[in-house]
């Protein structure tokens, strides 16, 4: 069993990373043997969509895949093609990082994947969870609607709302400055079981792939 990890935020070791490491935890324990590809996009220099077609013209049919030849051509290859993917991302303005965007162009628009591919969305965002079913509860809908279309199941989404951007608030301009008491207090308290959250849904997906596998 193959599964694909991209983890669309930069900094290493912060929130988005510490939810797709639970979560690949959670993939390990339902299936030791499976084997799992961590894709960090910030690694990689690359473009989005080129708007060439080349992915829907009748003779690609049998190879569906993006065209464009750059630092990822193998990895959106390697993506289309696991029997499962977990994309993680910090929310930047109300949607996933502008690099995991680019990345579903090209993942997404050569069509839909030849066989079901189970899916699962992890964000982690500042807003509570009020907030963000308020300002970005549509765009996140619809990300999880065109996974549903690209690769035929609907993804499991698992948020982690309040994150901690920075331990030491006061080196920061006062605008930007958090709360610290509340946000810690708070975060705390959650984020440990966003990681049980994020543990449970990777083995949640392991079990997924067995019955779209049956
Ligand atoms: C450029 C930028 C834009 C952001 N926009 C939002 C936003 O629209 N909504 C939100 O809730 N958090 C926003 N955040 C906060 C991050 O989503 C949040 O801190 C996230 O958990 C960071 O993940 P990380 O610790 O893995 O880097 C933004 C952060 C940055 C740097």
């Amino acid at each position: 069993m193959k599964i694909v990890a991209v983890n669309g935020g930069p900094r290493k070791g912060k929130n988005t990373d510490q939810m797709l490491d639970a979560f690949i935890e959670g993939v390990k324990s339902a299936a030791p043997d499976a084997e799992v590809e961590v894709i960090r996009l910030y690694d990689y220099a690359f473009k989005g969509c080129m708007s060439c077609f080349a992915c829907q013209m009748e003779k690609n049919r049998d190879d569906l895949g993006c065209r464009i030849k750059d630092e990822v051509s193998d990895l959106l290859r390697d993506t289309f093609h696991a029997d499962g993917i977990v994309f993680a991302s910090p929310i930047y303005y109300c949607n996933v990082s502008a690099q995991l965007r680019l990345f579903w162009e090209r993942l997404q628009y050569p069509g839909h994947s030849p066989k079901m591919i189970p899916t699962a969305l992890i964000y982690t965002m500042n807003a509570n969870e009020e907030q963000t079913e308020q300002f970005m509860g549509k765009p996140l809908e619809l990300n999880s609607w065109y996974l549903e279309g690209c690769f035929g199941v609907k993804p499991e989404v698992v948020c982690s709302y309040d994150t901690f951007q920075y331990n030491d608030s006061e080196r920061f301009n006062a605008a930007f400055r958090e709360p610290a008491a509340r946000k810690k207090a708070l975060h705390d308290q959650k984020f440990t079981s966003d990681l049980r959250n994020a543990r449970d849904a990777g083995t949640r997906l392991v079990h997924k792939i067995k019955e779209v596998q049956k």
